[in-house]
């Protein structure tokens, strides 16, 4: 099974080489350790349309099983990237910015001016990560684990994103292994 992931850095500073990207090595970091690939890194401006086209060429060209965005979902004005992903995804994912916003909530109350999403375009799952290097890779050790249970339903265990150790058949049965959580 390769799980194939992007990381996309969303910072008009960062876009311009006027800040380090820190959290984006951060993420790549992570994913690499849970067993991702990480085929494409980048950087881009808060800019609506450069954000849609990302996500939409990262989805429908690449077909990376996860792209994450990391930046961009606060309440500045720039802060769009929530609103951007929205407009391409297929299908909301919304529990998975919810039980981000639950874990980060017992480490800040902050986390409530969070305005991550989430969701599916094609075997894609995209989600919005915050700027921060410490509150993006809080949010991520929240859901990862899940996210790539989630991309085996999403991708039925195919050979575009995966092998065959792991197929079940039919999706409802109990699935009780797997709903360990790791906060930490
Ligand atoms: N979530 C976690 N887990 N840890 C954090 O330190 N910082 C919060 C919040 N979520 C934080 C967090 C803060 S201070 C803000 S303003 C919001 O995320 C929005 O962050 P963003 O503007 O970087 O997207």
């Amino acid at each position: 099974m390769e799980y194939t992931a992007a990381v996309i850095t969303v910072s008009d500073k960062g876009s311009q080489g006027l800040r380090e990207d820190t959290s984006g090595p951060a993420l790549v970091k992570m994913l690499e350790e849970s067993g991702f690939t990480v085929v494409e890194t980048g950087i881009i401006p808060d800019d609506y349309e450069q954000i849609r086209e990302t996500l939409i060429r990262l989805a429908d060209e690449r077909k990376v099983c996860l792209a994450l965005t990391t930046g961009g979902t606060g309440f500045s004005h720039r802060d769009v990237t929530p609103e951007a992903t929205l407009a391409v995804v297929e299908r909301l994912a919304p529990g998975v910015p919810e039980a981000m916003r639950a874990f980060s909530l017992t480490i800040t109350p902050r986390a409530s001016l969070s305005r991550e999403a989430a969701g599916l375009r094609g075997d894609t799952v995209i989600v919005n990560l915050p700027g921060s290097r410490k509150a993006s890779t809080e949010n991520l050790s929240a859901v990862l684990d899940s996210i790539k249970h989630g991309i085996d339903i999403l991708r039925g265990n195919d050979a575009d994103c995966g092998d065959e150790h792991h197929h079940e058949g039919h999706h409802h049965g109990e699935h009780h292994h797997g709903e360990e959580h790791h906060h930490g």
